[in-house]
């Protein structure tokens, strides 16, 4: 077993530690505050190949491991989670389900774009829409329909908690297209948000990740034409379970990277404030603290690389990505509470950053699979 990363992994991890410094934490209070899409952040990220950094050149990504992906998630995560959610679904969630997926011909009308995160120099992104009003865990309760109706579906309902929402260009839209059928019954689409009935609704007002944009999206008579379906009739529920088990993984290193950045803050202030005489650093109660941090962090930091081990050597890695989520993340929210708990009263107020974190920290236990799914994912997965 190796644990030394490659020269091209420490080359990433630094250039996303700089980005991150130079680009994201300029203004990430306001963005926090204002609920301000961190679209120039974005475009440098595409600048950068980490809007499609695993999908291959030859569909316009960075042709990079999964292994970097993990890292730069951490990286970007410890400073502004807002960006390293957009950069997570597109990466995850929407490239890779195309990448994976589609058909020669989606891949070059669509990936080629997505995978850079540009086209015609504009920001071109994509979101997922899974889940709906009344269909958040219980994923196969699918209300959007989509009718077969020859050479086209007509596509109708309604999408909630959509990131990237209004910034997306595309959407990776799944639907019921036979009820009867249940789970084989749903198909995945690829729709345009410009197609006439595509309707972005207001944006939701969050406690955390605020300045990332989560919508409704609205469907009324939308014509979807039968070419942007993805993979065979009735692949669509399988298709977003695949997709969202590595979506997973991004969502574990983002948790990862909000836990790496409370601690770092943590530990930095506890060097520097004094209490009773001394650094807080030298009273046992934060030493403990900061110890219990670390493990934990280095635990859920382990468990990410293994997901993303397992991805790369392309075994089934459901099971380590649900582990590594339902761990980081729960990761995440304790050692930011701590966090906030080192700072003391300065960990209340927005300046000292962990109080953001920990807001930020909490939907981790939520998207992409709340902790409880993960648990179902994991105890079905070991009792099989
Ligand atoms: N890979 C392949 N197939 C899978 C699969 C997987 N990982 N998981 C399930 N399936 C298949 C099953 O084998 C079954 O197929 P067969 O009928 O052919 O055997 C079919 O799918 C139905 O599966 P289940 O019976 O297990 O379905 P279920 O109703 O019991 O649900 C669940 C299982 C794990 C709870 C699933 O519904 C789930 O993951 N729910 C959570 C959904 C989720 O993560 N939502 C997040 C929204 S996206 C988001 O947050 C994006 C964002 O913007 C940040």
């Amino acid at each position: 077993m190796d644990f030394q990363f490659n020269e091209e992994h420490l080359m990433i991890q630094k250039a996303a530690r700089d980005f991150a410094q130079n680009e994201c934490l300029p203004g990430v209070i306001e963005r926090d505050e204002k609920q301000q899409f961190p679209k120039e952040q974005i475009l440098k990220l595409a600048d950068l190949g980490f809007m499609g950094m695993m999908v291959s050149p030859d569909y316009g990504g960075a042709g990079m491991d999964t292994i970097s992906y993990v890292l730069a998630m951490e990286e970007i995560s410890k400073v502004d989670a807002s960006v390293s959610v957009c950069m997570s679904v597109n990466n995850s969630l929407v490239c890779w389900g195309l990448e994976a997926y589609g058909n020669e011909e989606q891949k070059q009308q669509y990936l080629t774009h997505l995978a850079r995160g540009k086209k015609d120099g504009e920001l071109h992104i994509g979101a997922f829409l899974l889940s709906e009003p009344e269909a958040g865990s219980d994923a196969t309760s699918q209300r959007t329909t989509a009718e077969d109706k020859g050479d086209y579906y007509l596509l109708n309902g309604t999408k909630n908690w959509i990131t990237n929402g209004s910034s997306a260009s595309v959407y990776l839209v799944i639907a019921q297209t036979d009820v009867a059928k249940g789970s084989h019954g749903i198909n995945a689409f690829i729709v345009e948000k410009s197609w006439p009935g595509v309707t972005v609704a207001g944006k939701e007002n969050k406690m955390g990740i605020r300045g990332s944009d989560t919508h409704s999206i609205l469907f009324n008579d939308v014509k979807v034409p039968k070419s942007n379906r993805i993979g065979e009739d009735g692949f669509g529920f399988k298709f977003a379970m695949k997709t969202l088990a590595g979506g997973r993984i991004g969502i574990a290193s983002q948790a990862l990277g909000i836990a790496s950045g409370a601690y770092e803050l943590s530990v930095k202030y506890a060097k520097e404030r004094k209490a009773f005489g001394k650094e807080i650093m030298q009273h046992q109660a934060i030493q403990f603290k900061l110890a219990d941090m670390a493990t934990r962090i280095e635990a859920a930091r382990l468990l990410c690389l293994k997901a993303a081990y397992e991805k790369d050597q392309h075994v089934d890695y459901t099971l380590s990505g649900s582990m590594a989520k339902v761990f980081a993340s729960e990761a995440a929210m304790w050692v930011a509470t701590e966090a906030v708990q080192v700072h003391g009263g300065y960990g209340f107020v927005k300046e000292y950053h962990v109080e953001r974190m920990m807001r930020d920290a909490k939907i981790t236990q939520i998207y992409e699979g709340t902790s409880e799914v993960q648990r179902i994912v994991i105890s079905r997965s070991i009792l099989k």
